[in-house]
This record gives structure tokens, C-alpha cells and sequence, in this order.
């Protein structure tokens, strides 16, 4: 069915998310036929070049990783992403440091800004890494978080806008927050004064007649305390990078023990809708095994795409960029640009995190040599 002879409440489906875009994978014919629209007839011509690649088979894994690379970019840059009726609001989350929540924010928030969307991320990590890789000014001194979460300063003074990506907005973090942790704790609505400030900043466009926000990320410290807290207070999603490593699964446990306190108590629609694997190295059996044992505990969560260990992501950061903006057609960014488009398309999950096993592995599978 294409967008034009969609009944009226057009082009949504059941799970609530706008399709404004035909599925690539069906049969072309249907979209070049008498009535086709622009985007089907886009669609139908990246379809075409993708079966017009070459087929990998087992003895070529090189040529596999370059398909796949190739498929994306055809598949992929420069499409629309299909706008949510209403902002997605998703915290990026891990206790464990170093896993890529950081990296996962930006490249996922920069993807869906350059597929069209309206994409805000919340930095909230005194370490201010996302400010840095987004270009985003934020020395000590410049309006940021902090004032909105200690001195409930609007929003809207401290938000910037991305010099590399229309679309893109960002809440810096300057070295101020590090001390806001404890600043917090005597304060009244300790845990609800983020969800606080982005109502009011919500309102704010809405008076000043800007487009709605369809993305909020929020990139979270690697602890539990009183940041991470209003990080799950103003989300509805929780997204979850795990590194493709030894004690890729340890402590996950004690984070879904903390969303299910905050479910209870604070938010009762928080859920972990997303798992993301991350710094994945195909070639060796410990990212495999780790793949494999996510995906066993979470299948419904756990996007497809994994993201491959880059070099063109780890080097993007130092030049104040997202690897979006800093080399797009690279494996790394191409991965990226995949899983935007899979959590874009995904339905925004209801279900809630006691369905998760209670049995979350402690330990790591072992190693086989
Ligand atoms: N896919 C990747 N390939 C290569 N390097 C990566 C990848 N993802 C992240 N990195 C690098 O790994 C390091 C940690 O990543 P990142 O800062 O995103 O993690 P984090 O979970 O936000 O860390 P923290 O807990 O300190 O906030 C960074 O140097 C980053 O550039
Ligand atoms: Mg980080």
C-alpha cells in the first residue's frame, strides 16, 4: 500500500509509528506501477541496486562486510526516517564505563537528525563528552544543565544548536555538574527536576511556534546516582549499549533492578526498549559468544545491527564531530545509520522490564580456545 491510497489516519500503523516511507523489501513492482509515489519510486530504485550486487558466499567474508556496507549506503543515505506522533523520549544507560553510551547518543542522535528529524540529546555526564563530540560549546561558564537541573533556569537559554547537523540540538554539560550530584540531594523534587525543565522546554517551542521535538536522548554518567535518576525520571525508553566484551553482562542486573525502583516509585512507563551491541569484532568468539547470550535473554530488545569496532568512531570525537558528519560512509557510521533506522521503525516498547529473566547472567560466557 503506498502513503497515497492509505485509508485516513494515514500511513500509521497499529504499533503508533508514522510510515511515511515504503519497505525497501517488497517487490518492486508495486511501486513503479501507475500511482506510484516519489519515495516508492525511490525505494524501487535502491531495491534494484541492491539485488544488482554481487552474492557473497561462505568463502568470502571480506566481500560480505563490503556488501553490507554497500547495501546500506543504497539503502540508507539520504532517506526519511519515519516521524513518531509524539517525541520519544530515550536515556542512554549503563553504569558500566567506557561501553559506548557516549558514542551511541551522538551517531544515533546526529542519523535521525540527518534523516530529517528533530533530535535534542540532554548531556548529562559532567565529563561533557557529548557536548565535545556534537561541536557544542560548553567551557566552564556557558549556560548549561547545571542551571537547569540546580537553579531550574529554562532550557531553552542553554540549548544549542548543532553546527554540523540543521535539526540537531544539545543541552551541554560543563564541568559545573560535577558537583551537582551532591548539590542535589537537600533539593526539593530531587529526582523530577530534568522532567520538569523539558515540559517547560516542550512548551516553550510550542509558543514560539518551532517544530516539535521528535528525539530526546539523554546521555547518562556511569553511575546510578541522582543524575542517572532524573535521566529514568524523564524518559519513557531506556536504550542499553553493551560492549562486546569479558563482563559485557556484569552489573546489568543491578540496572534493571534500579529501573524497575524507579517504575515502581517514580515512572511507571520507563521500559528498556533497546539493546545495542556494541565495539562488535566479529572475528573473535568472546564478541560472539556475548552477542549471542544478549540476544538470548533479550530477543525482542536487542536491535539487529550491531556496531562494529571503528576507527573512524573513536577518531571523530577529537575532531569535534560525530562519525556521521566526520566520514559517512564508513563501516562505523553505516552501522549507526542502520540501527537509527531500526529503533526509528521499532514500535516504542510497553511491555515493562519484570518480563526480563530473572536469571541475567553475573558472569561472562567463557572463552572457548
Ligand atoms: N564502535 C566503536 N569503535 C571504536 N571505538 C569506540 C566505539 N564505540 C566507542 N568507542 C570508543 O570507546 C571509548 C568509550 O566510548 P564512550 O565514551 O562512548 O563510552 P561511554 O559509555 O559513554 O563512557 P563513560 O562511561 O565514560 O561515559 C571512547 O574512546 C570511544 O571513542
Ligand atoms: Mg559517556
Amino acid at each position: 500500500m503506498t502513503s497515497d491510497d492509505a485509508p485516513s489516519g494515514a500511513g500509521e500503523d497499529e504499533r503508533g509509528i508514522v510510515e511515511d516511507l515504503p519497505d525497501p523489501h517488497r517487490g518492486t513492482d508495486a511501486l513503479t506501477g501507475p500511482g506510484a509515489t516519489a519515495a516508492d519510486q525511490d525505494a524501487a530504485r535502491r531495491a534494484e541496486l541492491v539485488d544488482s550486487l554481487p552474492r557473497p558466499t561462505a568463502d568470502t567474508p571480506l566481500l560480505a562486510e563490503l556488501q553490507i556496507d554497500a547495501r546500506r549506503r543504497i539503502e540508507l543515505r539520504g532517506r526519511k526516517f519515519p516521524r513518531p506522533e509524539r517525541t520519544r523520549v530515550i536515556t542512554v544507560a549503563n553504569q558500566k564505563g567506557g561501553v559506548g553510551k557516549t558514542t551511541t547518543t551522538v551517531n544515533l542522535a546526529a542519523a535521525l537528525a540527518q534523516a530529517g528529524l528533530q533530535v535534542l540529546v540532554l548531556d548529562n555526564d559532567p565529563q561533557g563528552n557529548a557536548s565535545t563530540a556534537l561541536g557544542i560549546d560548553h567551557r566552564a561558564g556557558t549556560p548549561s544543565i547545571y542551571e537547569v537541573l540546580v537553579d531550574a533556569a529554562p532550557m531553552h537559554e542553554a540549548v544549542q544548536e548543532s553546527p554540523d547537523v540543521p535539526g540537531l540540538w544539545c543541552l551541554p554539560a560543563t564541568i559545573d555538574l560535577s558537583g551537582a550530584e551532591i548539590e542535589l540531594v537537600s533539593m526539593v523534587a530531587r529526582e523530577t527536576r530534568l522532567r520538569t525543565a523539558l515540559d517547560g522546554y516542550f512548551d516553550w517551542r510550542r509558543q514560539q511556534g518551532l517544530e516539535q521535538i521528535d528525539y530526546v536522548f539523554v546521555d547518562c554518567p556511569p553511575s546510578l546516582g541522582l543524575l542517572t535518576v532524573n535521566a529514568f525520571v524523564v524518559a519513557r525508553e531506556v536504550l542499553i549499549p553493551i560492549q562486546c566484551e569479558y563482563y559485557a553482562l556484569e552489573g546489568l542486573s543491578q540496572l534493571l533492578k534500579t529501573i524497575e525502583l524507579i517504575q515502581a516509585h517514580l515512572n511507571p512507563q520507563l521500559a528498556v526498549s533497546t539493546i545495542l551491541l556494541t565495539m562488535y569484532d566479529a572475528r573473535t568468539n568472546l564478541a560472539q559468544q556475548v552477542a549471542q547470550e544478549v540476544r538470548t535473554h533479550f530477543p525482542e530488545r536487542t536491535l539487529r545491527t550491531t556496531v562494529p569496532r571503528s576507527v573512524r568512531i573513536s577518531e571523530a570525537p577529537s575532531y569535534g564531530q560525530t562519525v556521521m558528519t566526520y566520514d559517512g560512509g564508513s563501516s562505523g557510521a553505516l552501522a549507526y545509520l542502520e540501527a537509527a533506522r531500526e529503533l526509528a521503525e521499532r514500535a516504542v516498547r510497553t511491555s515493562t522490564t519484570t518480563d526480563i529473566p530473572a536469571g541475567v547472567p553475573g558472569g561472562p560466557p567463557q572463552e572457548d580456545q
